[in-house]
């Protein structure tokens, strides 16, 4: 219930319960929710109301009147303003204890799971992870902006370093500053610039020049994976082999399935493992590199369908009935009902789901368990230090 007397402006004394998925902490004021942006578990604050929505407030720090244990100085200038990070001002065991949390909580309110059990989050370094990145540039203020949005709006932040870009990344953002001197950006015909750290030497004069967006290739437990910015690839460099370790690990078996294949990823992995591999995956671009990434790897045993899982599924799903297992990768909408159905009824031995989005893995793995499959364990994986979001590989088994 809402206690319609608490009005923008207002001032209260608070402390904050938890933080929810998005980042921000939630505290209780006389029965009303307020959200509170770069707050703390364990924070007594002194807020002031910021807008009334329909079943909650929103607030901002006036004053920490007693700070968290959970607090540390945020390592980067730019926090709270740019729009990247929301999490900068938690130390980083706390990150992980949220993330936990984030996926726990997901998994009670939408998927109707109470997970008992541990729920571990693999990480590495939490700063110059990133292995690429999109900078947006803004042409109207002067000198040119170059950086990440503000929060909460389509405003350039400025940025010099990010801590959480790879090093190289940081070098390329630094040469396109210099290069501003020589090649006007305001002739540059986009507002965005990919930055991709990949086997090759990024110059300035190179990206200002477009040629971010040929090729680029990472090499990954022995196998080279070729992609363009088009394509979605695997943003954290320090964890890609963790990632694979969980997914494929020792798994063996006749036959499996990479239903949202992007460049090859897990396909790719999983040939070393399965006698054949199917993939799926929509963008014709990527299914371009999935396939040259087969040639140049001589791997021979997986065939990848250039459709979406939907296609494939309804033309082919029959033939494949009590594969070993089925990989599912799909982007943060999840999967919807039918498609879910429709792998059920093939009855795969094993299911691994991987998502970047707790809230709609929770829905979508309500209905695997509710059509014959057993949720065996979860794992996060921290792909994203210092911003609220997680990945999450859910494992599960033919009940
Ligand atoms: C989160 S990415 C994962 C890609 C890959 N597993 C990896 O780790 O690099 C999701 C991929 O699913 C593809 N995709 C989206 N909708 C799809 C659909 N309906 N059918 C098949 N692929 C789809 C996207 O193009 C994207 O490459």
């Amino acid at each position: 219930m809402i206690n319609n007397e608490l009005i923008i402006g207002q001032e209260l004394e608070l402390t904050v319960e938890k933080l929810i998925y998005g980042g921000q902490g939630l505290a209780r004021f006389q029965g009303n929710t307020i959200f509170i942006p770069s707050s703390a578990v364990g924070d007594k604050l002194k807020v002031q109301i910021t807008s009334v929505e329909k079943n909650f407030f929103q607030a901002k720090i006036l004053q920490i009147l007693e700070p968290s244990i959970d607090r540390r100085t945020p390592p980067c200038e730019y926090f709270e303003e740019c729009g990247g990070c929301q999490l900068q001002h938690l130390n980083y065991n706390a990150q992980l204890q949220a993330k936990a949390d984030f996926i726990k909580d997901s998994l009670k309110r939408i998927g109707r799971f109470d997970w008992q059990n541990t729920l571990e989050i693999i990480h590495s370094n939490e700063f110059n992870y990133r292995n690429r990145t999109q900078l947006k540039i803004e042409r109207t203020s002067s000198p040119i902006g170059i950086g990440f949005y503000k929060e909460g709006s389509h405003k350039v932040c400025n940025i010099e370093n990010c801590l959480i870009l790879a090093k190289e990344l940081n070098q390329a953002l630094e040469a396109l500053r210099k290069s501003e001197k020589e090649i006007s950006l305001s002739e540059i015909p986009y507002s965005k610039i990919d930055l991709i750290k990949g086997n090759l030497e990024i110059s300035a004069s190179q990206i200002v020049a477009g040629l971010s967006s040929n090729a680029i290739y990472q090499r990954v437990l022995d196998i080279d994976y070729y992609f363009d910015p088009g394509c979605f690839f695997q943003v954290n460099q320090y964890l890609l082999n963790s990632l694979i370790e969980i997914v494929v690990g020792e798994r063996t078996g006749k036959i499996a399935l990479d239903l949202y294949a992007g460049v090859g990823f897990f396909a790719l992995q999983l040939a070393k493992n399965y006698q054949k591999v199917i993939a799926t995956e929509v963008n014709k671009k990527a299914e371009f590199w999935a396939t040259h990434n087969m040639k140049v790897n001589n791997i021979s045993n997986v065939e990848f369908f250039s459709f979406s899982t939907e296609k494939w599924l309804g033309k082919f799903s029959r033939k494949f009935s009590g594969v070993d297992l089925v990989v599912l990768d799909p982007p943060r909408v999840g999967i919807i009902k039918k498609t879910l159905l429709s792998i059920t009824e093939m009855r795969p031995k094993e299911i691994v789901y991987v998502s970047c989005d707790p809230s709609t893995l929770a829905r979508d793995l309500r209905v695997l368990v509710d059509n014959g499959y057993k949720l065996v364990s979860i794992i996060g994986v921290d792909l994203f230090p210092q911003t609220y979001h997680i990945e999450t590989v859910a494992i599960l088994k033919r009940a």
